[in-house]
């Protein structure tokens, strides 16, 4: 099982002044959280990380204790997967895609994910239910309410058999946000598996509070990870 991970954004919602990967999450940095994440689970081999182009060197370094391969990444997060998908090696049949900036992805989600894939799915992606009610919008004016019922929020790692993955890549499409839609667009099927609130992406200030919160309640004494 090989893992793609994209790590090269440079985290401008976050306002941090540099890479979000590198932004410390309780003393590390996110892209360590997230790779060691990736590594808890036994059936986890190869791992290629996209980081940004500037700071290869730097991610090397701090990736040296868990065996993985960096390579710059793209201009967008499309290209950073497409690029670090070329750099996986041969004889990996099933693909993780996992964004970094969902560093505290819990076992079970990665698991889940890994499981519909040895039981033979092309592709599958974890889900949530949406919390919120969503409109429809064209500015300010409210268009419509969207039934939320069918709806779901996803989240990563996707997982694919890797010539799925590599077909969808090369089929031309452009803006792309997650990997399952380049082969929904090939008219592939995906599944889903349950996600989890932990998966949740760090995206703004705010997520950097609630990450540490989490962590923090992971290293409290009689703390558990979240299952
Ligand atoms: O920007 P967004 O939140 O969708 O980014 C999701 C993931 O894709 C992040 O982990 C980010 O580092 C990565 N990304 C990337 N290359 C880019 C843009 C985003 O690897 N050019």
């Amino acid at each position: 099982m090989g893992c793609l991970v994209p790590a090269a954004g440079l985290g401008l919602r976050l306002g941090a002044g540099r890479p979000k990967a590198l932004v410390d999450l309780a003393g590390e940095p996110l892209l360590v959280h997230a790779v060691r994440a990736l590594r808890a689970c036994p059936l986890v081999g190869p791992v290629v990380v996209a980081a940004p182009v500037g700071d290869v060197p730097a991610v090397t370094d701090l990736l040296a204790p868990y065996d993985v391969v960096v390579v710059p990444g793209g201009a967008s997060r499309q290209e950073s997967v497409g690029l670090a998908l070329s750099a996986l090696p041969p004889g990996v049949d099933l693909v993780l895609v996992h964004d970094a900036a969902r560093c505290l992805v819990p076992g079970s989600v990665v698991g889940a994910v890994i499981e519909a894939l040895l039981a033979g799915a092309d592709a599958v992606v974890p889900v949530v239910p949406l919390a919120d009610t969503v409109k429809h919008v064209d500015g300010t004016r409210v268009l419509g309410t969207v039934d939320r019922s069918g709806l779901r929020a996803v989240q990563t790692p996707q997982g694919f058999r890797r010539d799925v993955l590599v077909r969808a890549h090369a089929a031309g499409i452009v803006g792309a946000t997650d990997d399952a839609s380049l082969v929904e667009a090939l008219g592939g099927p995906v599944v889903t598996v349950p996600g989890h609130a932990e998966a949740f992406k760090v995206t703004g200030p705010f997520d950097v509070v609630l990450a540490e919160s989490v962590l923090a309640r992971r290293a409290a004494p009689g703390g558990r990870h979240a299952r």
